[in-house]
């Protein structure tokens, strides 16, 4: 078989999570890179040993040789580069979020249907081995009906500044950064029931707290902290048409004492969470048991999940597959985000 020939576009922090799972697979060749960061794209090809380096991402998708592109740049450019590249003939993996709007994200899946090529989302948490352990107990029925979900993801400081927090380039702050995961993750584990309507509060109270000193944290490749334009914190209930119910708080800085990482899910029959550790919770013989699965890993793995995540993608270019994570959920997650921000901006519930 021949190797799948792969570009990665957007060469900053996380694209070494691409870049590295793709050397290591067998059947993957990467081939090209770009940025718009000329020095950065040349940095990653000899780093990652790629041939080929662009800096405009219209003439890499012009390149014959390139089977399938990972998108790792701003939000903004989501929908724009993955439209080009299915209408170029590529196979997408693009980050996380899909894109901005829900028009946009509905433009992407129809670039999807046309060009019949296949788009995976990067909700890379759903290709963690507790997650897909948990996600085959749930298909198995072992929680029964899963009603209620809990999901927090605090930072009391990490707003990483530069891209992330201008609005016009991330479309939002922790919410769409750092929310989408755990909400991602919380619907799928429910079994993707179809969202009806969010409530939901944001706060631009404490700024990016840039002043503050002896504490690191999580920086876009251009850090700056001059623009901030994003909330600094959110929260909301998420109500779906079986009845179900997902509570969601999110922040980039709050006055917590320290970050605050859980997801915590409750079925008829058993529960569950997935951060900070991995425990089942169920009850046999008039008596609860709380029950730590054995694996290799007792939180999430983010290096093992990015593989996992990448070689899924060539698995699924290479047999036609479609992907854990296809284009429609980027689609319903888009509806649930914007859903969020218009109920924090009405000041009241709006139905999706
Ligand atoms: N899955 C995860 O856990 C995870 C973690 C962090 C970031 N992300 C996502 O990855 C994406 C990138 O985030 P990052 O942290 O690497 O940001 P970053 O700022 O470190 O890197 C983004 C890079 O994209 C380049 N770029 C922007 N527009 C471009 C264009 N049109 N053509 C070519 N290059 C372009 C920039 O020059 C920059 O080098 C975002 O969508 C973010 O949400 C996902």
């Amino acid at each position: 078989m021949q190797p799948i020939q792969i570009a990665v576009i957007g060469t900053g922090s996380i694209s070494s999570l691409h870049l590295d799972a793709y050397t290591k697979n067998a059947n993957a060749n990467l081939y090209a890179v770009c940025d718009l960061n000329e020095g950065r794209a040349r940095a990653a090809a000899e780093k990652y040993g790629a041939e080929k380096v662009y800096t405009d991402y219209r003439e890499l998708l012009a390149d014959p040789v390139i089977d399938a592109v990972s998108i790792c740049t701003w939000n903004n450019t989501h929908a724009e580069i993955s439209i080009a590249a299915l209408e170029a003939g590529k196979h997408v993996l693009v980050e996380k979020p899909l894109c901005k709007t829900v028009e946009d994200a509905l433009n992407v899946q129809e670039a999807v249907e046309k060009s019949g090529k296949l788009l995976q989302v990067g909700f890379v948490r759903r290709y963690d081995t507790n997650a897909q352990l948990l996600r085959a107990m749930a298909d198995r029925g072992e929680f029964g009906e899963i009603y209620f979900a809990k999901a927090s993801t605090l930072r009391r400081l990490g707003n990483p500044g530069g891209w992330f927090s201008d609005i016009e380039r991330s479309g939002g702050g922790p919410l769409i950064d750092i929310g989408v995961h755990v909400i991602d993750l919380c619907w799928y584990m429910m079994g993707r029931p179809r969202p009806v309507s969010v409530s939901a509060n944001t706060y631009h109270k404490l700024g990016n707290r840039s002043n503050v000193k002896n504490l690191s944290f999580y920086q876009a490749a251009d850090y700056d902290a001059e623009k901030n334009t994003v909330e600094d914190m959110a929260n909301a209930l998420i109500r779906f048409e079986n009845g179900a119910s997902l509570l969601v708080d999110v922040s980039f800085t709050l006055h917590a004492k320290s970050n605050e990482t859980s997801v915590k899910l409750y079925g008829e029959k058993g529960g569950f969470e997935i951060d900070p550790e991995t425990v089942i919770v169920t009850e046999q013989n008039d008596t609860i048991l709380n029950i730590y699965p054995q694996t290799d890993s007792k939180g999430f793995e983010f290096n093992s999940a990015f593989q996992n995540e990448i070689n899924h993608f060539i698995d699924c270019v290479t047999t036609g597959k479609q992907p854990l994570s296809p284009v429609e959920d980027g689609v319903e997650i888009m509806k649930i985000l914007v859903g969020i921000y218009e109920s924090a901006a009405k000041g009241a519930e709006v139905r999706l």
